[in-house]
């Protein structure tokens, strides 16, 4: 546990507070964060950056908006699937943005972003690995709809038995490592947190991720990155460790 609130800024610690969500809050938008944190100035800043890092989603075209509402159908007999959801969502809006650059369907990166994580309440709960779990889901769903190639293709992706250079595996890679910081990143981990103590250890795993975070493949993820560093940067910064100097918890 390295990060403790320094008792000085009652604003960070409200702001933490309401951080601290619990994994079963249906937060599925900036807005709702929004509606949670309130308008005192660091909760404002916290959300401004929110906005920009939580990019829009548009479902391509019905058969994603099929597929979409069978993954939220999937997930929700589980206790504290909104938390995933919500990654979810973010994942996919991240895909479909690198999509271009990437040189992929619309289609195919929203799907991946679908069920990347579609397996792991499931590996919570029973076992097995939610990547295999996540695939043979898609598979099922999939393999109406597209022919047997692209089946092939983005159900390894899930499955993460395709190659590091794909530039499927490299969408969803940048996507979904991109929600593990920034304000997101924080808010996410805070979310499944409760009280102080796991406050500060839900802000150390975010240090950890800040500083093992890998690079992007694509000029929008990179730029991203960048944007997400400064501001995770900026807010471990108004933390100090136990043991470091006054103002601990
Ligand atoms: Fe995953
Ligand atoms: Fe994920």
């Amino acid at each position: 546990m390295k990060y403790v609130p320094v008792l000085a800024s009652a604003e960070l610690l409200h702001l933490l507070d309401g951080l601290t969500a619990g994994v079963t809050q249906p937060l599925f938008s900036a807005d709702d964060w929004a509606l949670r944190l309130g308008d005192d100035p660091g909760a404002q800043q916290f959300i401004n950056q929110m906005r920009q890092e939580w990019l829009p989603l548009t479902v391509p075209d019905e058969f994603c908006q099929q597929m979409m509402d069978f993954a939220r159908g999937y997930l929700e007999p589980f206790a504290g699937w909104p938390h995933l959801w919500a990654h979810t969502l973010r994942v996919t809006g991240t895909a479909l943005a690198l999509a271009p650059e990437a040189g992929i369907e619309p289609a195919h990166a929203f799907l991946l972003g679908m069920f990347h994580d579609v397996g792991k309440l499931d590996e919570l709960h029973n076992g097995g690995s939610h990547e295999q779990i996540g695939a043979d889901v898609a598979r099922e769903q999939l393999h109406t709809h597209f022919n047997r190639q692209i089946v092939t293709l983005l159900t390894n992706v899930i499955a993460k038995k395709s190659s590091p250079l794909n530039p499927y595996t490299r969408l969803i890679h940048d996507a979904d490592k991109l929600d593990k910081i920034g304000a997101t990143g924080i808010a996410r981990r805070l979310s499944t947190s409760s009280g102080t103590q796991f406050a500060a250890l839900a802000l150390s795993r975010v240090e950890e991720d800040l500083h093992d975070f890998p690079d992007m493949h694509f000029p929008t993820s990179q730029r991203l990155a960048e944007g997400k560093r400064a501001f995770t940067e900026m807010f471990l910064a108004q933390f100090i460790r136990p043991g470091a100097a006054d103002g601990l918890v």
